[in-house]
This record gives structure tokens, sequence and C-alpha cells, in this order.
């Protein structure tokens, strides 16, 4: 089994496997408080080794969306802990992600309608956030100019996030997971070309830090430091961030405050992917240089860029986002080499209308459609057994065995009496016969081989058209397979050495009727051309073990 699957131990919290489910803002909150929806959304997706909520406003300042569930209520923490709890029913671990948005809101969704708050008056262009366009009529709408906070205000802010921290231990976190990355407050902080500050929290990196800093130094005396993560975005440029004159060292100089404040974790977000041209080549090395705790890197991951990666060594976990939105069961579906369901845009976000659609709507691989039986194929079945497979690699091991006599001429028969399935023998018994046609100086009784090749294919890659489309519940109306051979009967009958006998090429046309997407249909085939076993028979060399065993007469 890979890395990426086995598990870790976070400071304290133990970890099923290395994929950490990314915070994703969704919102579906209208009250912002968090719901039975919100949990069931959590719970289906609690096969990630962590989940990092969305992003939680720590107060309503620090707000920038409509619709973000916060988490500085009683209501709030109560919401949270239907989540927490469903969430570890399913043995998940869960960290909250404490959120303020800082310049980054719009005065229709501010307490009082006043300005937000930053380090500076310095506005975000550019961009948008979600608030309330006119009374009633909710859309995107260019940030408000932002008002500094005094240096009380800053205490005051710390002080949100660690009464948020509390109520986030007390609804039942493993931990919590203080945002400082996206272009958000702290990020607004650390930025130079935001933050035009002369007091102590503005001017030298070390002032520009400080506020992140006393603000983890706070959270960790309240819920331990070993509670406590914190994602940053080094060189990100999302929401207007622009380069400033002393980044590089910004990073180090976080790394290495960091460093000693035996955090959980400290996430790295790439905007937009690990390979981001704006991140320095050799940056994630640095990191780890400076940084010896545990480093989640989020951006743009595949599963094999994941594995990659953690075999690389500058990460520890790997965090999916936009995957985790439309496959709940994102690690079962990698670690079986599932196909991988696409996510649609248009419902990322969205309280309106049906807030399921797009968010609880996305059904397991073979929980598809809600059907258990499909194309004949008991899904669940099909499922409980991968599932097993996948915890004991024994039990997927199966030996198959034939007995061919020849008879006359050119007919045999073979025979099947048994198969082994992870060490057990199953008996059943069938006969297959081959001959040759009159030409090729049979009696024509039954296909020849190279027929009965195809015809292995075909069937073969007939299971996997079927089960496969049952798991991503497609219905298949009708399947075919054509397949089309040519020999060169030169190499059979040895008249040229440099003939080969068998097949060099082999054609096939898979004719399928469903109604599914020609998307859904192309993953489809994609799945079984790269799993079907007689497939991978025909297309790779097989190590032949011949025995030759010659019965005295
Ligand atoms: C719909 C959506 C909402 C997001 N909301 C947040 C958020 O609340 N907090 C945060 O730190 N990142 C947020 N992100 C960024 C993701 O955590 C992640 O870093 C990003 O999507 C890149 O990872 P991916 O390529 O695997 O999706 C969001 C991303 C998406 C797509």
């Amino acid at each position: 089994m890979h890395q990426l699957f086995t598990p870790y131990e976070l400071s304290g919290t133990s970890l099923a496997n290395r994929v950490v489910m990314a915070p994703m803002t969704r919102t579906r909150t209208l009250e912002n408080n968090p719901d039975a929806l919100t949990a069931l959304y959590y719970a289906q997706r609690a096969s990630a080794g962590l989940i990092v909520t969305e992003g939680l406003p720590v107060s309503d300042e620090g707000r920038g969306y409509l619709y973000t569930p916060g988490i500085h209520s009683d209501i709030q923490g109560q919401g949270w802990r239907q989540v927490t709890d469903a969430v570890h029913a399913k043995g998940g671990k869960i960290f909250a992600q404490l959120w303020h948005v800082g310049r980054m809101s719009h005065v229709s969704i501010q307490p009082g309608n006043m300005a937000p708050v930053g380090p500076s008056d310095v506005a975000a262009e550019n961009t948008t956030v979600y608030a309330w366009i006119e009374p009633g009529k909710a859309g995107p709408v260019l940030p408000s100019v932002p008002r500094a906070l005094t240096v009380d205000e800053i205490a005051r802010v710390t002080a949100d996030f660690v009464h948020a921290a509390k109520v986030a231990i007390d609804a039942g976190f493993d931990g919590i997971e203080i945002m400082a990355a996206n272009g958000f407050l702290f990020d607004q902080f650390l930025s130079s070309a935001v933050n035009t500050r002369t007091d102590q929290y503005g001017g030298s990196i070390a002032n520009r830090q400080r506020f992140l800093l006393d603000t983890i130094d706070a959270v960790s005396a309240a819920i331990g430091s070993g509670k406590v993560g914190v994602r940053i975005s080094p060189f990100g440029r999302l929401y207007d961030m622009r380069a400033y004159a002393d980044e590089a060292q910004v990073w180090s100089s976080v790394a290495q405050a960091l460093d000693t404040r035996k955090l959980a974790y400290v996430h790295l977000n790439y905007q937009p992917t690990i390979t981001a041209a704006q991140v320095p080549p050799g940056f994630g090395a640095q990191f780890r240089q400076a940084y010896r705790g545990t480093v989640i890197g989020a951006g743009g991951f595949t599963q094999e860029l994941a594995r990659s990666e953690l075999e690389k060594g500058d990460l520890d976990l790997i965090a999916f986002g936009m995957p985790f939105i439309s496959n709940p069961d994102l690690v079962e579906r990698m670690q079986n080499n599932w196909p991988l369901a696409d996510s649609d845009r248009s419902t990322y976000y969205g309280a309106s209308g049906a807030p399921s659609q797009g968010y609880t709507d996305y059904p397991a691989y073979g929980a598809a459609a809600g059907a258990n039986m499909l194309n004949g194929i008991n899904v669940a079945a099909l499922q409980q057994f991968a599932q097993g497979v996948a915890g004991h690699p024994d039990k997927g091991e199966a030996r198959f065995n034939v007995k061919t006599r020849w008879q006359h001429q050119t007919r045999s028969v073979a025979t099947v009496s048994h198969y082994v399935l992870g060490g057990e023998k199953h008996a059943r018994h069938f006969e297959i016969a081959s001959d040759e046609p009159h030409e090729l100086l049979g009696q024509n009784t039954a296909p020849n081989p190279q027929e009965l090749l195809m015809a292995a294919l075909n069937a073969c890659l007939s299971v996997g058209y079927a089960a496969n489309a049952a798991a991503m519940g497609i219905t298949v109306h009708s399947l075919e397979i054509e397949t089309d051979g040519k020999l060169d009967l030169r190499g059979f009958l040895g008249l040229d050495e440099n003939v080969n006998p068998g097949y060099d090429e082999v054609s096939y046309v898979v004719r399928l009727h469903t109604d599914a997407s020609r998307e859904r249909v192309e993953a489809l085939h994609q799945a079984v051309t790269k799993t079907s076993v007689n497939l991978a028979n025909f297309s790779k060399a097989i190590r032949m073990l011949p025995t030759l065993e010659i019965i005295e007469a």
C-alpha cells in the first residue's frame, strides 16, 4: 500500500491515512449556523485522514461572504457538535478552520454596516466578495474600502480567535486551523503592499508577523499548541495580493517562527497548484528545512502528484480540495483506481434553491444512483469485495487452471474443474472445445484457438464495462465488442523465422448503448482499458514457464 493510504500520527490525533480534505467554503447556511446538512456533507467525506472545515468566521466582523457558518455563538457550537459527532462516528478526524477575512468584506454584511477592517485602508481591487448588491439581492460585489484596526482592536480580534477555538474544542473538533492564507486578515498584515502601518504591527517583518504569532500563541495557550494548525499561501496572488519587496524573507521568517511553536501542522496552500510559477524553485525543500513539524501541501494535487510529493519528502500530508466536492469517497476511489467524478462549478457556492444540490448529492462510487443492482451486477457486493481486497490484498489473489486434452485431428477439449480465490479452492465444471475449420485441416466442430483467445478478451471486456458502469451508476442498454486480428500463417507453418506466429495487432470496437453523457462513457472506457485483465494479457508480455513431461511408453 502506498504511504498516502497509511496512518499518520498528527500530534496526538491518529489519522487513518495521509489524505486531507482541504477547507472549502460552500455557503450553504442561510443563517450562518451549521445544521444537519452540514453534518451529512462532512460525514460523507469522513474517510479522509483529516477534514479541515470550510473557513468559519470567528465573528460577524470576520465574515466576507454571505451564508458562511460561524464558530462563535452557542447555537453555532451546537451545530458543529452534530458535525463532529457524525464525522467521528465514521472514524474521521476534523479540524475547524478559523477565519477572519479582514479587508475582504463589504459594508452590507458588516455589523452596523461599518467598513470592513484590515491592517490599513488599502482596498482589494479586481476581486469580489459575496454580499448584498442591494437589499434582498445577494451577489458578487467589490470589497469595500477598509479601515485600519486600532491596537486595541487587534487584541480583541486575537481574543475572538481564542473564543472561537474554545467553542470549536467544546464542539468536539480535534483541533483548529488558523487561516493565514489566501489574502485574508493575517496574510494582509504580512504583506508590505497591504500593511502600511507604522506601529508595532507594521514596517519590519517581525512587526508584520506579530499579529499572527500573538494569535497563534494565545490560541495555543487556550487549547494546546498540538491542536493548532496554521494555513499560509506563500507567494499567493488571490484576492488582489501583489508581489512585495521582502516576500521571500517573510516566508522564511514565518517558517522559523512557526518551527519553535510545536504546532499540529503548517498547511501550505500553493495557488493554484504546487508548481505555481510564482513560487520560487526549491521553496518546498527550504520550507521543510526551516519548519521541522508536519507539513500539509494543497493545490492542484492528483493522486500521482500526491504520491510523488510524499516520496520526495517535503510534505507529510496532502490536501485535496475540488476532488472532494464531487467524490465524497475520494480515498477509496484513489485506493482502488476508480474513476473520479467531475464537479460542477456552478454549485460550488450557493444557499438558495436546493442547498443539497452539488453539495450532498454526489454519490459514492458504487452507490451511484442509489441502485444496488445495475446491469445485473450487485453494486454493493462489488464494492464490499473491492474494499475487502483493499484491506487484505491476499484476498484478491486468484489462481485459474485449465486442463486441455487433445482428442484427435485438430480437436481438443479444455476442462475447468476448480479455481482458487484468496487461498480457497472452489470446484466447478466446464468444458470448452476447440477445433480448426476444414481449410485448416480440421472438422470445424468448434471455434479455433485464435477465436477463443478473442472471445476471452471480449468476455473479459464485457465484464469490465458492465461492472464499472454499474459502479458508476451507468445503465448499459446494450453492449457489443467486435475484435479483429490478422495472422500470417507462415509463422505457424515454420516457413519464415522472421514472421511472428502470433497477432501483430488486434483491433476492437466497443458498441455501447447508454443514456450517460459522453464524458462519463469516456471515463468508463478509460477505467475498463486500465483494469481489464485480458486486455493486459493481450498487450503486456507474460512470463511463460513451460515444463515438458515425457510419458514413457
Ligand atoms: C469552492 C472552494 C472554496 C474554498 N474555500 C476555502 C476556504 O474556506 N479556506 C481555505 O483556506 N481555502 C479554500 N479554498 C481553497 C482550497 O482549500 C484548496 O487549497 C484549493 O482548492 C486548491 O486545491 P485543489 O486544487 O485540490 O482544489 C477553496 C477552494 C474551493 C474550490
